[in-house]
């Protein structure tokens, strides 16, 4: 053995050495998975589970109407009440984008494209040919005008005259009515008033919104300041209502988007009471989530959060619309459909509603399963793994007495017109793996990562004492450091000067 590798040897020995000393100093004093939670609220581009963050939300978009089945015979009388059958899922993937603009240390801002890319996915849709099919749907244009013009005196006669011809039911195909609904009178309007004139639901759900945040990350905010909105597109408050009635918005109305999430990412080591809310922006709302239950999904454990408690009151400023007091459980969003048509959200098939739908409709069927709304997070790491956003949009009538016989008919109902589930894909499973490692393996890893560190650098001066003393083994090395006693007590039992370990441990022992 050249003397180069000698001390090439022995400082690669010591640096290793080194390094496990290192490295075990260090891990006394710190948490592996914090320091993961650490490098997670960095928001780093590099990290793995960017990707998965950049084109999200990811998921299937169902959609269900109500076709209705009893029309003539409800008019004419014969029937008292509207039959209605759920047409659906018609699914739509859906794959987002988030662009990010600017990222400070502290901050990130970036503008969400929710619905970069949508394709219909026929074999998981009811039917493949759903699109096609034909259907009977109430005249939403002429209910939600009737509605809207109620308030203001003596519009009735005029608006009768004007909507002759407007049948209050109309069948059309599925395509239609998601798409492309419209109306000639609408048409007529759209040319005079700025008026949109496409009333198709999936149209304007999916129709893009500015939506610009600008977050909270980096370890200074805190770990439970993770992900929180300072502002969306440079405003502190939902624009759609404030510009309804600026005067009329106290503290108590939830717009205020200050520390709420945008339902992407969360903060981290979450409990059971974190006060989370979420930007609701289809109802230009803030959400806030209730923890229900602790629920496993994809082999973690994961918190339950609720959207809407069944029977909750609206907040103040979001409980009538258009002169009309909702019942419990649903919530104004007129100010943030097209045109301003009267609209209120509620859980699908009014589930958690004190509305008394059994007195108008028939075929619904509510229950928590299909139609409570919930998102899962998992604690640890504040990501999202499962979620089913669900919403239906009705048009609260008011009394229609006023107005001519078939709008008669429908006076204080309202009516259902579509509702929808965003429900979230599976994660990647690289994120997921992650995920598991940081939440199951991290914490019980750390003692044993130690303790091999520790035997690591244990090993490393062993052999630095070894060959630096020139020893052939650890046997000799031992005798040497340790060496008067055992040479003496060889000497006596063993006069050879050749020793062979094993036979002085014999004698020694006897
Ligand atoms: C909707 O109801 C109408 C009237 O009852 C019926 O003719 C039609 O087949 C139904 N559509 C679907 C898709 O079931
Ligand atoms: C990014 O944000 C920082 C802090 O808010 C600001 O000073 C900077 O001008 C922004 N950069 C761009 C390109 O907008
Ligand atoms: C639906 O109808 C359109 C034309 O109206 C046709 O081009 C298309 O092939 C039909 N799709 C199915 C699945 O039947
Ligand atoms: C949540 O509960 C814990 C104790 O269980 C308490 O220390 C903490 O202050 C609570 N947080 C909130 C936001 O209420
Ligand atoms: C909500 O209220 C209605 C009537 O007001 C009641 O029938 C229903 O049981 C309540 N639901 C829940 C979950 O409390």
């Amino acid at each position: 053995m050249g003397p180069t590798c000698f001390w090439l040897k022995i400082v690669a020995i010591a640096l290793f050495g080194l390094l496990n000393i290192y490295l075990f100093v260090i891990s006394c004093g710190v948490n592996y998975q914090y320091a993961m939670a650490q490098e997670q609220v960095r928001f780093r581009e590099e990290m793995p589970t960017m990707e998965s963050w950049v084109n999200s939300p990811f998921g299937k978009l169902k959609s269900y109407l109500f076709n209705v089945t009893n029309g003539p015979e409800f008019l004419s009388g014969r029937d008292a009440r509207i039959k209605l059958q759920q047409i659906g899922p018609i699914v739509y993937k859906i794959v987002g984008y988030n662009d990010i603009l600017n990222r400070t240390a502290s901050s990130v801002t970036y503008r969400k494209h929710r619905y970069r890319h949508i394709e219909f996915v026929p074999e998981e849709s009811v039917s493949p040919d759903i699109l096609n099919k034909t259907i009977v749907q109430f005249n939403s244009f002429l209910l939600g005008a009737a509605a809207k013009y109620c308030q203001i005196p003596f519009t009735s006669m005029g608006f009768n005259a004007l909507t002759l011809g407007e049948q209050v039911f109309m069948t059309g195909s599925v395509y239609y009515f998601l798409w492309e609904f419209t109306r000639p009178a609408l048409e007529l309007f759209g040319k005079m008033l700025p008026l949109a004139t496409n009333c198709g639901t999936l149209y304007n759900a999916l129709k893009e919104k500015e939506e610009i945040y600008t977050v909270n990350i980096g370890t200074e905010v805190g770990m439970e300041n993770f992900f929180r909105i300072q502002n969306l597109n440079g405003e502190l408050r939902i624009q759609e209502r404030v510009k309804d009635n600026p005067r009329n918005l106290g503290d108590s109305c939830p717009i205020n988007v200050a520390d709420t999430l945008d339902n992407s990412l969360y903060p981290l080591f979450l409990e059971r009471n974190s006060s989370l809310s979420i930007l609701a922006t289809e109802s230009c709302r803030v959400l806030p989530l209730r923890y229900q239950r602790d629920q496993e999904h994809d082999g973690m454990n994961s918190y339950r959060f609720t959207l809407l408690q069944a029977n909750e009151t609206a907040p103040k400023c979001m409980d009538s619309t258009y002169g009309v007091k909702l019942p419990r459980g649903m919530f104004d969003v007129s100010k943030c459909v097209i045109n301003d048509a009267p609209s209120a959200f509620s859980m699908p098939h009014f589930y958690g509603s004190s509305y008394d739908w059994r007195q108008h409709f028939e075929g619904l069927s509510p229950n928590a399963d299909e139609h409570e709304p919930f998102i899962l997070l998992e604690p640890n790491t504040g990501i999202p793994i499962n979620e089913k956003y669900r919403f239906q949009s009705n048009t609260p009538l008011p009394d229609f007495s006023s107005y001519s016989r078939k709008l008669t008919k429908l006076s204080n109902m309202i009516v259902p017109g579509f509702w929808y589930e965003f429900d979230m894909d599976h994660l990647p499973a690289h994120v997921l793996y992650i995920m598991r490692f940081n939440v199951h393996w991290l914490p019980h890893l750390q003692p044993y990562l130690m303790a091999l560190q520790l035997l690591c650098a244990l090993w490393c001066v062993l052999s630095l004492a070894r060959r630096c003393s020139r020893s052939r083994s650890y046997g000799e090395l031992y005798r040497k450091l340790c060496g008067p006693p055992v040479v003496q007590l060889e000497a006596i039992l063993n006069p050879r000067p050749q020793h062979e370990p094993k036979l002085t441990t014999e004698l020694a022992l006897k």
